[in-house]
């Protein structure tokens, strides 16, 4: 198992597995006060209401502590410090880092950086491996398994991150997968250069309505305005009539535009369960990784 979870690319099925046990064994019986004396350092350069706030409560549901930044502008960043002296410095406070970062790769380079676990909180239009995490485990729990999974994947593909970590981590268990996006927002071709590589079944349709049948889950992303993505979708109840009765629908929260709220009340709606999830998937990844750190 690795150090610091930078990219999901990093993670074997079996690793992916034995978390998602982990997480699920926490949820039938919290782990109690375990990281007494531990702390975690929330380092978000870029707004967070869900990732920040459940590795928190993920930290003190288990006896421990946090530290954080909130914005470049309330750092030494500010100054003309550099990232990795950042991180150099708080890995000497915290015993476990947390980073999100509007830069592709600044995760990788705070991993470089410390001499603790640092976990990608999501680097700027490139991954978001511990939302996959909670995506996956709300999947395996509504479908009962990871395997051979019809997926709808919709709406901003091409710059959201969230979208990226799942589907590179769904070549494990031989999805098959469509892609809805906004025109002009489609799935980046090194991804979809993967998933070739991997033989995993995917193609591109222009509505949500015409897979809708197919699918088992619908995971829908936010246009990312703040990476100049520009457009908009909607899906209400009209467009789940079709859905098969398993069907559930994902979003990694924020919603903007793009689920009416009528569908918060269908047993289609599971958006708020998932962010649920993100505190006891993440009490599994903090701990593994204390537990596997020799520092
Ligand atoms: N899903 C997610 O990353 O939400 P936040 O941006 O609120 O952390």
């Amino acid at each position: 198992m690795v150090k610091s979870l930078v990219s999901f690319k990093q993670l074997t099925r079996k690793e992916i597995e034995f978390l998602l046990q982990k997480a699920y064994s926490y949820q039938k019986k919290p782990p109690g006060s375990i990281l007494q004396g531990k702390i975690l350092a929330n380092l978000f350069f870029e707004p967070s209401t869900r990732t920040r706030l459940s590795f928190e409560s993920a930290m003190k549901k288990m006896g421990g502590e946090c530290i954080g930044i909130e914005g470049e502008e309330r750092s030494s960043l500010s100054k003309g410090e550099t990232l990795s002296d950042t991180i150099a410095v708080v890995s000497r406070y915290a015993d476990i880092i947390v980073i999100r970062h509007p830069e592709k790769g600044s995760a990788k380079l705070a991993a470089d950086a410390s001499s603790v676990p640092v976990i990608n909180g999501g680097d700027g239009t490139n991954e978001h491996p511990t939302q996959t995490l909670l995506d996956l485990f709300t999947i395996w729990q509504t479908q009962k398994t990871l395997d051979h999974l019809h997926l709808v994947v919709a709406g901003d593909l091409k710059n959201g991150r969230t979208v990226h970590s799942l589907v590179l981590s769904l070549h494990f268990f031989n999805p098959t997968l469509y892609f809805v996006p906004i025109p002009g927002l489609e799935m980046p071709f090194e991804i979809c250069q993967f998933l070739r590589e991997q033989g995993i079944k995917f193609s591109t349709h222009s509505t949500i309505e015409e897979v809708m049948p197919q699918a088992d889950i619908l995971y829908l992303t936010r246009v990312q305005k703040e990476r100049n993505s520009i457009g908009a979708y909607s899906i209400n109840k009209k467009t789940l009539e079709r859905a098969k009765p398993n069907l559930k629908v994902l979003h990694p929260l924020p919603r903007v535009d793009e689920i009416d709220t009528e569908v918060d009340a269908t047993p289609y709606a599971h958006y708020f369960d998932q962010a649920a999830n993100g505190v006891v998937v993440r009490q599994a990844l903090i701990v593994h990784l204390l537990e596997k750190c020799s520092c």
